[in-house]
This record gives C-alpha cells, sequence and structure tokens, in this order.
C-alpha cells in the first residue's frame, strides 16, 4: 500500500476538514483520527475545497523541514509531530504522482457550478420567467422545483440566479437574491437570520425571530426579493412562507425539493396564497448522462487519460439512478486510484475500484447537514446500534434535540445516504430500529 493521500475541505462553520482518499485501509484510519484529533487549522480567507488545500501544501511546502507547527502566510496550522510526518508523507505522495491526471479536480465537486447547463435549458428558462415580472416592477411567481437527488435543480436555480447577479438589467428595479439551504437552517428563525446576514445585517443576536424578519422586510421592500428555499421539505415550521408571501410586496419564492408531496401536507393558509407553479426536473437518460460526466472530465483530467471502458463502467453504474454526483464521486475516485499506482491512464482495473468503493458515497453531501445533525451522524459513525440506546448515549454527552427530532435527524441521514437504518421487528426489544455508519454492516450490532 503506498503512502494515503489526503485533501481537505473548509466549511465555513467548523473550519478545515481532513479527508484522507488514496490509499485506504486501517493505516489511513490511524492517521485521520491522529490528525482530526489534534489538529488545530485556522485558515481566515479560505474558501472552497482546494484553495484550503492549496493553502495547506504550501503550508506544508514552506515550512517542510519542522515538525509540529507550521506557519504559512495567512494560515497558522498547528500540529502534533505524528500528524505532521504523516501529512509531509502524505504531500511528498501528492507531488510525486497525480499531477499528470488531474488538471483541476475542483470540477468534480458536486459543488463546482458549470457555465450552462446542458440538458436543462427549458428547465432553466422556466425559473428564470418566475423571476421576469419582477425585472418590470410586478409581483414574480412562485414555483415548486422538484425531482430525484443529483439532477440538476440546485445547479438550474444557482445558475438563474447568478444571471441574476452577475446581469443585472440596468433599466430594471434592484432585487436581492437570497439562497438558503434549509437542511442547514431548519427553521424560521435560522432562515430569518441566514437571510439578515445575506442582506448584510450582522447583528442578529438576541433578536427573536419577528424581530429577524422585520429587518428582512425593510431591506426587501425597499426593492424586490427572490427567495430560493432548497431542500424545503427538511424545515420544521413552514411560518417562513406565510410571512414572507404576506409581508413582502414584490417578489419570487423558489422551493426545491426530492419530495413535491411535502407541499400536499403545507398549511392549507399558505397552500391558498402561494399557489405555485410546478416543475419536474426528470431523469437523464444514459446519452445525456454520459455527455455531462465526459464534460465535467474534460474540465478535471487531462485529456485522453481515460480509456472509453472505464468510463462506460462509470455511466453504466450511475445510468440507472441519473445521479451525477454520483457520477463525479466515481470519476474522482478512479482518478485517485489510478494516482495510487502512478498510472498515466485510468483503465477498466481503477474504475472497478471506484466503483468498490460505491457504499462510501452518500447522496447529499455532509457540509449540508445541520448541527445537530451532524453531532448525530458522528455518534451513529462512531458506535452504531439501536436508536433508543443511542438516544441514551446522546443525551449523556450533552445532545438537545428530543427523541422525536433525534428520530426525524436519523431518518434524513438515512435518505440522505449517510447511515443505514433497518427496522427489526419482534426482537427481544419489540420493534426497533439498528443503526450504522455505512462502512459497517447492520449484522454486527
Ligand atoms: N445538465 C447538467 N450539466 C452539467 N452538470 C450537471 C447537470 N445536471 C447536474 N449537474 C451537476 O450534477 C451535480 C448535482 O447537481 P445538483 O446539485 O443540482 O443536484 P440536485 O438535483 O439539486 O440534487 P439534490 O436533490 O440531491 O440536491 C452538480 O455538480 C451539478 O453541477
Ligand atoms: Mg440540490
Amino acid at each position: 500500500m503506498g503512502w494515503p493521500s489526503f485533501h481537505c475541505y473548509w466549511d465555513c462553520k467548523s473550519g478545515l476538514h481532513f479527508c484522507l482518499t488514496g490509499a485506504r485501509g486501517i493505516n489511513a484510519k490511524a492517521h485521520s483520527g491522529d490528525i482530526t484529533t489534534t489538529t488545530h487549522i485556522i485558515l481566515p480567507e479560505v474558501q472552497g475545497t482546494s484553495a484550503g488545500e492549496r493553502l495547506l501544501l504550501q503550508a506544508l511546502w514552506a515550512k517542510a523541514t519542522i515538525n509540529g507547527v507550521f506557519v504559512g502566510r495567512n494560515t497558522t496550522i498547528l500540529l502534533n509531530v505524528k500528524a505532521a510526518n504523516f501529512l509531509l508523507m502524505g504531500f511528498k505522495d501528492i507531488t510525486n504522482k497525480g499531477e499528470h491526471l488531474f488538471k483541476n479536480e475542483d470540477a468534480l465537486d458536486p459543488e463546482w457550478l458549470p457555465k450552462n447547463l446542458p440538458y436543462r435549458e427549458s428547465q432553466h428558462k422556466f425559473i428564470a420567467n418566475c423571476i421576469t415580472p419582477l425585472l418590470q416592477g410586478r409581483n414574480g411567481r412562485n414555483c415548486i422545483i422538484s425531482g430525484a437527488p443529483g439532477i440538476g435543480k440546485t445547479a438550474a436555480v444557482k445558475l438563474v440566479l447568478k444571471d441574476l447577479e452577475e446581469n443585472p438589467d440596468v433599466n430594471a428595479p434592484d432585487i436581492a437574491v437570497l439562497y438558503v439551504n434549509c437542511w442547514q437552517n431548519n427553521s424560521t428563525y435560522k432562515i430569518f437570520a441566514e437571510l439578515c446576514e445575506q442582506l448584510g445585517y450582522k447583528f442578529t443576536q438576541n433578536k427573536n425571530t419577528e424581530d429577524l424578519f422585520k429587518i428582512v422586510q425593510n431591506i426587501v421592500n425597499k426593492k424586490s426579493a427572490v427567495f430560493a428555499f432548497d431542500e424545503v421539505d427538511k424545515v420544521e415550521d413552514v411560518n417562513f412562507l406565510y410571512n414572507i408571501f404576506t409581508d413582502i410586496l414584490k417578489k419570487t419564492i423558489l422551493m426545491i425539493t426530492n419530495y413535491p408531496q411535502w407541499y400536499t401536507e403545507v398549511d392549507a393558509r399558505i397552500r391558498s396564497r402561494l399557489l405555485p407553479e410546478r416543475i419536474d426536473f426528470k431523469q437523464y437518460n444514459r446519452e445525456e448522462l454520459a455527455g455531462i460526466l465526459k464534460n465535467r472530465m474534460e474540465y478535471a483530467f487531462i485529456q485522453g487519460i481515460w480509456d472509453d471502458a472505464a468510463f462506460n463502467l462509470i455511466v453504466d453504474k450511475v445510468a440507472p439512478t441519473g445521479d451525477i454526483r454520483m457520477g463525479l464521486y466515481l470519476l474522482r475516485e478512479s482518478g485517485l486510484a489510478a494516482d495510487e499506482q502512478s498510472a498515466k491512464k485510468i483503465t477498466v482495473e481503477y474504475a472497478k475500484c471506484a466503483l468498490s468503493k460505491v457504499s462510501d458515497f452518500s447522496i447529499k453531501p455532509e457540509s449540508e447537514l445541520s448541527v445537530d445533525a451532524k453531532d448525530i451522524l458522528e455518534l451513529i459513525k462512531s458506535q452504531g446500534g439501536k436508536i433508543g440506546d443511542l438516544f441514551r448515549l446522546y443525551q449523556e454527552q450533552g445532545g438537545v434535540v428530543t427523541y422525536k427530532t433525534f428520530q426525524r435527524r436519523v431518518e434524513e441521514l438515512s435518505e440522505g445516504g449517510f447511515i443505514d437504518a433497518k427496522k427489526v421487528v419482534g426482537g427481544k426489544d419489540g420493534t426497533t430500529t439498528i443503526l450504522s455508519g455505512k462502512n459497517k454492516s447492520l449484522d454486527e450490532f
């Protein structure tokens, strides 16, 4: 086994995370534990996956002779000796290999926004049309955007919003462009606090929900606004929709969800007002999927290093669900597997290696989870077991959410592919649910 390589990603709430990739196994896990528990990292101005990675690598390179403390440009990284040695080894490993396979690994990040979305032109237009009345000084239309995971809903909405921000119509009224992920911000209070932040109002502490909404209202009613609420079904109360609908004068509300039936259960007083348009994103067919992945591949990899047969293997795997995010994951894992062996081509062997790791893939990115969901995920990954036992442990460790909320989070984590959950009927405890991290077998518990 070669030295494990690593990459890091930046999460604005909890800082820089290390992710070990490449060689896997006991060694890599042990090192990963060392690094995450003993490493303090402050990278104040870094945004996005590989900027963080590059800075870290630069810092490591610049101070390659010092074990223990690294201080780079704008960067303070404190590592214990073992972790430092490990990272240096990982770094040397990266510099020796890989450079010639990846041209721009960022392009395989699911958050990376392409310049346009082939095969989604009509949906793009439909969403843009909901906003057009705002440009004419009128009230906009609302829309529910639905479809399976990884088929371009968020990307389509973000592209429309980006267009709006980057190409403002000078003759049209000013429009505030607001995007909220409701998995992270899963209550009316959190949504309003987030909207305040995005509108440039930072003093949200000690303010209640009503105060926060007044601030939003004051700012936004001087212009008009597009509100995009992604993963909207994850929100626990929908009062924000009512407030925005009744008290914001000119707006378009976009609601994105995997579960369009969610709306049928929304409070009737909201449904009778919002009257949204609906657009359903259909799954990509094999040809479309292959076209999209090929396009991404061209951004991410040096030309000509992919064997057609290896690429086709990945397309075959992804075609039944059409989940581009899974396709991107497999492209990256194949590249990393080839890297590890200093291969010059990505062949079927490496694609198969990526496919063997497909159980590590979670449908949703972990960075989108709310703080309490992340805590519960960590607990399940480290322990696993019966849901009741895990909840007791969670409480003992200072967890604050109620059992009902705990159950809801567990359902979300299972839906998002972060954990495995198996219902067991008629055991000695009656019916219970057994939970485990993705790599563990449920039979272990
Ligand atoms: N037509 C397309 N062209 C290029 N890239 C695409 C296309 N459709 C989806 N993608 C890419 O696939 C990835 C997943 O898309 P996106 O995040 O929009 O999925 P989603 O439908 O919002 O899924 P979820 O419901 O899980 O949130 C993104 O990296 C996106 O850029
Ligand atoms: Mg999405």
